[in-house]
């Protein structure tokens, strides 16, 4: 099994019920999307309608030419021939130019409808709970955002015009012959079974074929982008021939998949020019006879071959449709899908105010599992007065991020609550939280844009002044100088490219502008060095000031700045007092401390 496509929108086994439900929630989409544009819509299908019937009155204006037309002509009157000359010429003007405000209306309709779906899923996305993003991976989220979106547009710009004007062509026009010659109708009619029959064989087999073809080229990309982000360990592992290989497959199992699909065309289409042809064909012995017998003019003979013969044209454009619009029906189903994500950590309806937060943080009853999960945390109580600086240390995956996670309310516990200056985290709003609880990591990552409006972030009304003062604050403020157009660098840009160490320091002072009342640094010291480290101290100490903070470090270099200290192993707290009580004791910190005092002589 591959690392990916184990998700149910992913796979090509749906049951019954669960088919049932996806396609009911692509409708609810749709319903949703299309509603706005009801009156537009009215309006175009009013367009196709009056365009249609002027196009399909071609032939039977011909029939009038030859059957009452030439023969008037011929003694001398001139005025029938006359008008249906200018009366076809005029159908046709008509056409051309109903047919293009219905373009333009529908070109409309589905861009607006490709924007605001494009949007939707920008905002939703965005919107979503770390615990999706965790889950879901940026590579499909990509994939929603790139092909799917592009394969609905491309259904709404061409594909679904096909069908309905294609449709209707066919509708109108099986209509007209019925009223002009029912024996001609009743031949073509009977056209229609071995068409019914290969249509539907057709559907099925593209059906199964290009759902494969979907999810062949989904893998591609995610793979491609998992291997582009993660390109640093894949070159630092020699993982390119195994990578290549494991590419080589997949684009082997897509290039199958399109084969396969494109030697169903190769016998769809013959078949339905075979089709078309014999029905011609039967259309003209059935009515040459009748001409014969006198039961049929020419003109009407003539007007039911053309009928006949153009019944059939749009009808590849439609089976070709039915690709756009299988690949588009499942785009939807997925988008749909991340639509109808609920953050895990919904907002409050009512907030409570929160203001002037002390930072008093506490665990009550505290459990947590992800999802379905093993329990990551034991049931727990913690408390951390305001102001206090606690260091977090234990053996990896002991459960310090979770913890630390929790806090900022990435997480909601699966029992019990946290709280903050005794108000439970879920019942402040995204925005106080937010301002109140800071978290720092060891990505600290940069956007693109200048140094100063890195720092910014943490507070957007600050001045010039302030970014400064939070730099040299936490000793940034040098390094940032030394850059190619110091405060204004890109960080993007050539030149502007800054160590991890240093990126580590622009966050922290893009944590000290923010000024929280709860700061957690989850191993944001380790892309230190040592000398590094020791500059970064000072700094700390600056930023840990007045505030709560939980910082999550494995140099006890840092622990040491803690007024407390709380061990975790497997999901508990198994120690929990000031550094040098817990260095002076004999429990696993105090080994730790000795082994490390050991190492700095
Ligand atoms: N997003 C996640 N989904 C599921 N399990 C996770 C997730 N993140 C961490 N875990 C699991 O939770 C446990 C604790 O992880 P974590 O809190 O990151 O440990 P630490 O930070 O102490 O190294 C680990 O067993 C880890 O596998
Ligand atoms: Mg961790």
């Amino acid at each position: 099994m591959s690392l990916f496509g184990t998700n149910d929108e992913e796979r090509t086994d749906l049951n019954k019920e669960e088919s049932r439900y996806v396609r009911a929630r692509s409708r609810r989409l749709l319903g949703t999307l299309l509603r706005p544009m009801r009156p537009k819509l009215v309006a175009a299908i009013a367009l196709v309608l009056v365009s249609t019937g002027f196009r399909v009155a071609g032939p039977a204006l011909i029939a009038l030419g030859i059957d009452w037309a030439i023969p008037r002509a011929l003694v001398q009157d001139f005025t029938p021939m006359w008008t249906v000359v200018i009366v076809y010429l005029s159908a046709a003007v008509l056409t051309a130019i109903l047919t293009y405000f219905f373009l333009m209306l529908t070109a409309k309709l589905s861009q607006a409808m490709l924007f605001d779906l494009r949007n939707r899923m920008f905002v939703h996305t965005q919107k979503l709970s770390v615990e999706f993003h965790e889950r879901y991976t940026a590579g499909r989220v990509i994939a929603r955002q790139t092909s799917d979106l592009e394969s609905i547009g491309e259904l709404l710009s061409g594909g679904l015009n096909e069908l309905v004007v294609g449709g209707m062509f066919m509708i109108f026009t099986a209509g007209a012959l019925l009223l002009l010659d029912p024996t001609s109708f009743l031949v073509l009619f009977g056209a229609l079974i071995p068409l019914g029959l290969l249509t539907r064989w057709f559907q099925v087999r593209t059906n199964r074929g290009y759902r494969k073809q979907r999810v062949a080229s989904s893998r591609l990309i995610q793979y491609f982008v998992e291997t582009m982000t993660g390109i640093r360990a894949v070159k630092a592992f020699r993982k390119e021939p195994k990578n290549q290989e494991h590419f080589g497959e997949l684009t082997e199992t897509y290039r199958k998949h399109n084969a396969h699909l494109i030697q169903l065309f190769g016998i769809y289409d013959p078949g339905l020019i075979m089709i078309g042809n014999t029905t011609v064909a039967a259309v003209l012995l059935v009515g040459g006879f009748r001409v014969l017998e006198g039961d049929l003019g020419i003109g009407v003979l003539t007007a039911a071959i053309l009928y006949a013969r153009r019944f059939f044209d749009p009808m590849e454009e439609i089976a070709i449709f039915y690709n756009s619009y299988q690949s588009a029906a499942s785009a939807l189903e997925k988008i749909s899908g991340v639509l109808e994500e609920e953050p895990t950590v919904p907002e409050s309806e009512n907030p409570v105010e929160f203001k002037d937060a002390k930072g008093n943080v506490r665990f009550e009853g505290v459990k947590f599992q992800y999802s379905t999960g093993p329990i990551v945390l034991h049931p727990f109580d913690l408390d951390i007065p305001a102001g206090q600086t606690i260091a977090l240390v234990g053996t990896t995956g002991a459960g310090k991020s979770t913890l630390a996670k929790l806090i900022s309310r990435f997480y909601d516990p699966s029992e019990g609550r946290v709280t903050i200056d005794g108000i439970d985290i879920r019942d402040v709003s995204n925005k106080d939280l937010r301002r109140e609880v800071v978290m720092v990591t060891q990505e600290a990552y940069l956007f693109s844009g200048s140094v100063a409006e890195n720092i910014q972030l943490g507070r957007p009304d600050a001045t010039m002044d302030e970014v400064i003062a939070a730099a040299k604050a936490v000793g940034a403020h040098e390094f940032i100088l030394s850059l190619p157009d110091g405060y204004d660098t890109d960080v993007n840009k050539r030149g502007g490219r800054v160590s991890s160490g240093q990126r580590q320091l622009i966050s922290f002072a893009r944590a000290f502008l923010a000024n929280p009342a709860v700061l957690i640094l989850d191993e944001a010291t380790s892309s230190l060095d040592i000398p590094s480290e020791r500059l970064v101290q000072h700094g700390l100490k600056t930023l840990l000031k007045g505030r709560t903070a939980v910082i999550i470090a494995h140099r006890l270099s840092t622990v040491t700045i803690a007024d407390r200290v709380l061990v975790m192993e497997h999901g508990r707290v198994i120690e929990d007092d000031a550094p040098m009580t817990l260095a002076a004791g004999k429990g696993k910190f105090a080994q730790l401390y000795s082994s490390w005092k050991a190492s700095q002589v």
